[in-house]
């Protein structure tokens, strides 16, 4: 017990990571198996590992906050996007502001800038800004290099591809200028009180806080709240659920595909 205390302390110090706000079960899944992969076998030993290799402060960083995503995940939710949500913001507004909160490495903020692009296509008055921010500095810079093989392309028809990507030498794709353009990649903790930018039209915090404690989860909801304009939305991922404590805050839009909408 005391040394599992002592690896937290490290993990917070280390990496700048504060375990309290994520389940405890879940830290120890990922510390368990870390320790299999690097044949630790109890949680001192461990802990002397993280203190002296930055590799393993790395491997243990990626495994916290681990970054599985896909483009158009969940198909449904991104259509009621393009549908729905989008078209009732540029029929108001000539300026918008989305943003992909916990964006991993890079494949929502790139679906988004697809939809943009479709949309506002042939209007050259509307201007769209997505900001994309994620914990994980590596899954950031993998954003934005905007590099995929094949196979995660894989929701996207051919003509989507053969517009928004570059074929390269090695086989894999890369996002093609016009859709990064409409990006602005940071590092941005989720935990800091604080919200990456402000005056959003819509906030995507999507399979990110599965993870946090209900108290978490709660003060990110307020978080978002005064950074969303007036009827700004707020996208969950579908596993995902309002707490009871931050309902009031918000209204559902479509509570099958866990879209909100802010109370003023
Ligand atoms: C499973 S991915 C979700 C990616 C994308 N939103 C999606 O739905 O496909 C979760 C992401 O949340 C990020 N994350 C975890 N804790 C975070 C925090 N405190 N602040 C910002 N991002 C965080 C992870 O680094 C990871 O990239």
């Amino acid at each position: 017990m005391q040394d599992f205390l002592t690896l937290k302390r490290s993990i917070e110090k280390i990496l700048s990571i504060q375990c309290s706000n994520y389940k405890e079960d879940y830290i120890k899944r990922r510390i368990l198996s870390r320790m299999r992969i690097t044949g630790k076998e109890n949680y001192g030993d461990y802990n002397s590992c993280l203190i002296t290799s930055p590799e393993e402060q790395e491997a243990l960083r990626n495994a916290l906050t681990i970054n599985v995503t896909k483009f158009w995940r969940d198909k449904d939710v991104f259509d009621m996007v393009k549908k729905d949500v989008l078209p009732e913001i540029i029929k108001r507004k000539q300026r918008i502001r989305i943003w992909s909160a916990g964006c991993a490495t890079g494949e929502e903020p790139y679906t988004l800038a697809i939809i943009v692009y479709d949309l506002t296509r042939l209007k050259p008055d509307v201007q769209v800004t997505i900001f994309a921010s994620d914990i994980d500095r590596e899954a950031i810079r993998k954003a934005k290099e905007g590099i995929y093989d094949k196979r995660s392309l894989e929701n996207l028809t051919e003509s989507q591809i053969r517009r928004h990507f570059t074929l390269l030498d090695d086989g894999k794709y890369q996002v093609k200028q016009h859709l990064k353009d409409l990006i602005r990649f940071s590092i941005h903790d989720l935990m800091s009180g604080k919200a990456a930018t402000n005056f959003l039209d819509v906030i995507l915090c999507r399979n990110v806080t599965i993870y946090f404690t209900e108290e978490q989860k709660d003060e990110l909801a307020r978080v978002f709240h005064p950074a969303l304009l007036r009827d700004g939305y707020y996208i969950l991922g579908k596993t995902e659920f309002m707490g009871r404590k931050v309902e009031e805050l918000y209204v559902p839009y479509n509570a099958l595909q866990k879209i909100y909408q802010k109370k003023s």
